[in-house]
């Protein structure tokens, strides 16, 4: 028998199992993806039930590729963070989740950071209410669904939920319990002042275990169902980020990660609770006990380069097809036959709003300077650069905040393409390099289980075994040319933000 520790990740488009021997490798992986929806502009929801299927569907095909001599010794979880799951004692949902990305929740922010005060909310979450996180969906399924409250037994995150169908406890972590805004980040536990102040009941929040902890076990029931055995120890795990950290190797203060998704996440560890003045980033526990982290979020990174395939560039993903390539690498070769700055476009990436450096739930993309000697190669350009200043921006805070930049870790579907970490190295100014594996939360999901599962002593220890730096890149003779368009792009938001605010969505 081999012995294999389980990562899952659950994502906002699919769920991913994999297993991990002891030395690090990755003996299997599967995906299965789950819908979403939106039921109103800015809305986005799931039906955990969904989660239950894809996550179940993924754990069994791994373990079916991995053949009959694995044997599950431990249990990670990651996952989408800032979900709300409110559920009733028996841990049955009684809504759909409301999800990260769902901006409904605008309204309920301001009041929410009058009634506790902005300075108070900083010190104690480390974070603005912003709409998205869990706090204020809270409070706005009380002023829109109040029968909710009156029924609630417990609010879950997502990856809590599918631990509790899991294991038929209720826990979370403090990576996650950071994105709640309840969360007191620099005791490490829910704050009684945070849910005092709200009026929600502290009860309503599970118990809360650091993330390489064993927080529960594998039920009969679930064993049953998945082929593993019964009381297999599952630990906290982390969010998305977090393990996303773990699986890029960062569990102490030097490096800084940039992880390219549909979200664009930079992220550097403080041994320290480094607070966050102005809040103008997120400041939350990391998955490493004892640790804390700095991130600047980018909502649409990815995800603007997703759309402007879908709405813009679909021809080229059959030709993608036809030649066996990547669409985004017909994209990027689109936009590498024109010069830096687009000649003059400018891209805003604020599809479904933005937080790092703005936080702004109304703001929305725009190309501004089109003109007729502008062709699709200098749109693909204009985005891929407007996402790459947003994330230079994010850093720069991050950089402000006391962390210097030596080398960007670069990670997430964004990350494999040359041209576009090219863009980086030279618009942030410093070396990027890639890590030697591509599996990011759940890979790092998987090194939380196996310390709880005593396969290795610390978080670091089975880091430091099994990840190592690869590809780096410098910044190229094109850096100076990235200056003016840059500038050119800082000041559009402010001369757009009125217009976004008075409604254009
Ligand atoms: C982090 C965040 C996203 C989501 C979805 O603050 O909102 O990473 O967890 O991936």
């Amino acid at each position: 028998m081999k012995d294999l520790l389980l990562g899952l990740d659950l994502g906002t488009g699919g769920t991913r199992a994999i297993l991990v021997a002891a030395d690090g490798s990755i003996v299997a992986g599967h995906s299965v993806d789950h819908p979403l929806s939106t039921p109103r502009p800015g809305w986005a929801e799931q039906d955990p039930e969904d989660w239950w299927r894809s996550a179940t569907a993924a754990i069994r095909g791994a373990i079916a590729k991995a053949g009959p001599s694995a044997r599950v010794v431990g249990i990670g979880l990651s996952g989408q963070m800032h979900g709300l799951v409110t559920c009733d004692a028996k841990g049955t949902p009684l809504r759909p989740c409301i999800l990260w990305c769902d901006q409904r929740s605008a309204a309920q922010c301001l009041e929410a950071e009058r009634r506790i005060g902005l300075d108070r909310l900083l010190s104690l979450a480390g974070n603005r209410m912003l709409a998205g996180f869990t706090a204020p969906k809270i409070l706005w399924c009380r002023e829109h669904e109040p029968e909710l409250e009156r029924r609630a037994a417990v609010h879950l995150l997502p990856k809590d939920w599918l631990r509790h169908r899991l294991s038929g406890t209720f826990a979370t972590e403090v990576s996650d319990a950071s994105g709640t805004l309840l969360f007191d980040c620099p005791r490490r536990c829910f704050s009684e002042e945070l849910c005092g102040l709200l009026g929600i009941d502290l009860r309503t929040m599970p118990p809360c275990f650091e993330s390489p902890v064993v927080s529960s076990r594998l039920s009969r029931e679930a064993a049953d169902a998945l082929g593993l055995a019964a009381g297999t120890p599952i630990v906290g795990g982390g969010g998305d980020q977090a393990a996303q950290a773990i699986g890029t190797g960062l569990v102490r203060e030097g490096p800084v990660s940039l992880t390219l998704g549909t979200s664009g996440c930079s992220f550097a560890v403080r041994h320290r609770w480094p607070g966050n003045p102005g809040g103008v980033l997120h400041a939350f526990c990391h998955a490493v006990p004892g640790t804390w982290h700095l991130m600047g979020v980018m909502l649409s990174a990815g995800g603007s380069l997703r759309w402007f395939r879908d709405e813009v560039a679909r021809d080229l993903v059959p030709l993608a097809r036809s030649k066996g390539v990547d669409p985004y690498e017909l994209i990027c070769e689109e936009a590498a036959s024109v010069p830096p700055g687009a000649e003059g476009l400018s891209f805003l990436p604020y599809l479904s709003g933005e937080r790092t450096p703005i936080s702004d739930p109304h703001a929305r993309g725009a190309f501004v300077g089109i003109s007729t000697a502008h062709h699709r190669p200098h749109l693909a350009r204009a985005v891929l650069e407007g996402i790459t200043f947003g994330l230079a921006d994010g850093l720069d805070l991050i950089r402000g905040a006391g962390t210097p930049i030596a080398s960007l870790r670069l990670s997430g579907g964004g990350a494999r393409d040359l041209f576009w970490r090219q863009m980086i190295a030279d618009v942030v100014g410093c070396p990027t390099t890639l890590v030697n594996t591509t599996e990011g939360a759940a890979y790092g999901a998987a090194l939380l289980a196996g310390v709880g599962a005593g396969v290795h002593p610390s978080i670091e220890v089975a880091v430091d075994a099994a990840i190592r730096e690869t590809d780096r890149l410098e910044p190229s003779a094109s850096a100076p040319a990235y200056r003016p368009p840059r500038e050119r792009a800082r000041r559009l938001y402010p001369l757009l933000r009125e217009w976004f605010a008075s409604g254009s969505a």
